[in-house]
């Protein structure tokens, strides 16, 4: 049993403590939690309560009770019931106590020499979990996540509207956002009560507000800004672009420098990362997103909304018969699909004019093959030029085989090491943003009750 110590009990005999300091220091202050077995002690920490950080004194076990793992649950105790920072010091030489500090998530802050007579003292700070309820609303999916530390997911709750949209061949923002308005509350709370926690265990909220669907983006901002301002904590903003992207970082932690290729709906750009939220973007599509130019192909070739999937799914049966163009093969990072578009259209048009039949997984083939070899290539070419070894794939249209396939090839190839988010994690999802919002943070992005959804901005 963990529980503080009164000055009714007795402290074991130890080198450290005598029992009239220990009472002394329960005066002044300090308190001592005790780690029992029945009513015997056998192992204590000793700190103090500052205003914003907990310092740690001593740390003893009983001699005959070393080893056990004692001390480990004291401080996972005190972890688990503080919201604030805690600080020690330990001597450079305990190899073991480091270790344990280490485990436990504590970080190196400085180092005080000669502090214990001739040994020097490492500092050593365990900053407060990060427990972020993150929002995303940006399209036709109605998202809340809760992300630990940026790296553990604790419930994600996704509510993709794709069957009300279907049915008009895209979506609607009109209906998006009003379908948005609907499920908020409800998301919200199916994802704290997956997680088990309590809305006092949040310690900030962070909101997709842009780009998007301004009237969508409007639903989540809302509710962010509300969350916040009831619970009095930081709003953190969040632009849907890092979101993708920092899905990556819920695989395994994202390693710098690397080159990121984000392919969605929206968006297709090549971005250079030095560090954390340090974004530099090398060139990006001239006009049609990858993901648009293949709902857009689809339509033409009658296939529901939304069409990547489907063009994916048939291109597996297909072969590359048709003859297209390649789109905007030269030496900058830029991307052009829109010409590709209106060939796959143009030439479907034609033949249904002659009243040729069309091999659709031919053509789904065709175009993928095209759109794939330039997304390689160029990305290839900025791994190069910027002597990048990570890639990480990122988006919507990451979940596509073909692209995960060759991707994966042509870095094995050149030794690179390749990240791509699992398929829950490509299309809309707020646990990307929640991972995106812990490093946001750090990188000092905060908002208050002013922020305002944007539909189009450069990710900075
Ligand atoms: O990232 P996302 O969910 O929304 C935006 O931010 O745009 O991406 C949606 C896009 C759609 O265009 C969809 O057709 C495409 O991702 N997509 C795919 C695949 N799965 C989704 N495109 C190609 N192959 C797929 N398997
Ligand atoms: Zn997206």
């Amino acid at each position: 049993m963990i529980r503080e110590l009164n000055e009714k009990d007795i402290l074991f005999n130890n080198t450290l403590r005598t029992q009239d300091q220990f009472i002394e220091d329960l005066s002044l202050g300090y308190v001592y939690l005790g780690y029992f077995l029945g009513d015997k002690l056998v192992s204590f920490i000793n700190y103090i309560e500052l205003v914003d950080a907990i310092e740690d004194h001593f740390v003893f076990t009983d001699p005959k009770h070393r080893n056990n793992g004692y001390a480990l649950s004291l401080f996972e105790h005190l972890i688990n019931n503080t919201k604030k920072k805690i600080i020690i010091e330990v001597n450079v030489n305990n190899e073991a106590a480091i270790a344990l500090y280490k485990k436990l998530g504590f970080k190196v802050l400085n180092i005080r020499e000669k502090y214990y007579d001739e040994d020097d003292a490492l500092v050593m700070i365990k900053e407060p979990d990060a427990i972020i309820l993150a929002i995303e609303t940006s399209c036709d999916e109605t998202s809340v996540s809760i992300i630990k530390n940026g790296i553990e997911e604790l419930s994600t709750v996704v509510l993709s509207q794709m069957d009300i949209h279907k049915d008009y061949g895209g979506v609607v923002p009109e209906i998006a956002s009003r379908n948005h308005t609907e499920n908020i509350t409800m998301v919200i709370e199916e994802c704290l009560s997956q997680s088990s926690l309590k809305l006092d265990d949040i310690t900030d909220i962070a909101v997709a507000y842009g780009p998007g669907l301004i009237g969508a983006l409007l639903v989540g901002l809302q509710a962010a800004k509300t969350l916040a301002l009831a619970l009095n904590k930081p709003l953190i903003p969040v632009h849907h672009i890092a979101g993708h992207i920092y899905a990556n970082n819920l695989m395994a932690p994202l390693q710098f420098p690397l080159i990121a290729l984000v392919v969605s709906g929206g968006h297709t750009e090549l971005i250079l990362m030095e560090g954390h939220y340090q974004f530099k973007r090398l060139g990006g599509t001239l006009d049609d997103a990858v993901g648009e130019a293949y709902d857009k192909v689809a339509r033409v070739m009658g296939l529901p909304y939304p069409g990547g999937p489907q063009i994916d799914k048939l291109a597996k049966s297909g072969k590359d018969v048709y003859s297209l163009p390649t789109p905007l093969d030269d030496e900058t990072y830029n991307f052009s699909f829109s010409g590709l578009k209106s060939a796959v259209i143009n030439l479907s048009n034609s033949m249904k004019m002659k009243k040729k039949p069309i091999n659709v997984e031919n053509l789904a083939c065709s175009f993928q093959t095209r759109v794939i070899n330039i997304l390689l290539k160029k990305t290839m070419m900025a791994m190069n030029d910027y002597k990048v070894t990570n890639l990480v794939l990122a988006g919507g249209v990451a979940a596509n085989t073909a692209l995960r396939s060759a991707l994966t090839e042509a870095c094995e190839k050149r030794n690179y090491s390749l990240t791509i988010p699992h398929f829950k994690y490509c299309t809309d999802n707020a646990a990307m943003i929640g991972a995106a919002a812990f490093y946001a943070k750090k990188a000092g992005k905060a908002a208050d009750l002013l922020l305002n959804s944007v539909s189009s901005e450069e990710l900075h």
